[in-house]
């Protein structure tokens, strides 16, 4: 059988780690795998039955009925199913993100998605991104790159995006919601965001998408 590769890709949001991975997985001709897209969708089944986001035990206890599954588009882009319902648009609304760094807190949430994580890359060559792929879900991947940017500059870029998608959301509250989220995926105490011993650590700050594309894959072709 070929060999499987995996490159795991961590990091804070908004250091461009969903562009980049998909970027680098497309030039490798590798799957991508957005693993925050998955809790994006399991949140959203928890938010739309009207679940406090911090009630633990109602989340776990309604996790059976939650099934989460990714799709490859014709456009080779990854879609979201929740129950067999596209929610790959719905997902990223603001309003998810800080209810899903909730949920994605919860220790049954995150067992329930490991050996989701994990079948992809078991099937799969891989270039998944998200926050433990290195350090808990694929830790014997090829590759792993932790990558980061100011909390500054991560605000920066969501509050462009937001503001082309036409929304009229100040800067400062896209930059205080970066930095609530950092602090809730740093510091919760199961499978928290940190860089992995062995990972390579890519600050992209000062550099454009292009940049930090080629630092990203010469990185990894130096290691694979
Ligand atoms: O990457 P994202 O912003 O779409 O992720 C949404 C939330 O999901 C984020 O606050 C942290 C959580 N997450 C996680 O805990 N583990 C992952 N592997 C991916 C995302």
């Amino acid at each position: 059988m070929e060999k499987r590769i995996s490159v795991a890709i961590d990091g804070p949001s908004g250091a461009g780690k969903s562009t980049l991975a998909r970027k680098v997985a497309a030039e490798l001709d590798f799957l991508y795998v957005d693993t925050g897209a998955i809790y994006r969708t399991v949140a959203l089944y928890c938010y739309r039955a009207g679940i406090d986001r911090s009630d633990g035990e109602a989340i776990a206890a309604r996790l059976p009925e939650i099934h989460p599954e990714l799709f490859y588009g014709e456009d080779g882009l990854q879609h979201m199913l929740l129950n067999g319902e596209d929610v790959t648009e719905e997902i990223r609304q603001p309003e998810l993100s800080l209810y899903t760094s909730a949920v994605s807190a919860i220790p049954a949430v995150r067992a329930f998605l490991l050996d989701l994580q994990r079948d992809l890359a078991k099937k799969h060559s891989v270039v998944m991104d998200g926050r433990d792929i290195g350090t808990v879900v694929l830790p014997q991947a090829e590759v792993k790159m932790f990558l980061t940017a100011a909390p500054e500059a991560r605000a920066e870029r969501r509050w462009k995006e937001l503001r082309e998608k036409g929304s009229a959301v100040p800067y400062e509250e896209v930059l205080a919601d970066v930095i609530l989220r950092d602090e809730n995926d740093k510091n919760r105490p199961i499978a928290p965001l940190r860089q992995a011993e062995d990972a390579v650590l890519v600050d992209t700050t000062n550099y454009d998408l292009e940049e930090s594309l080629q630092l990203l894959l010469n990185a990894i072709r130096e290691r694979m």
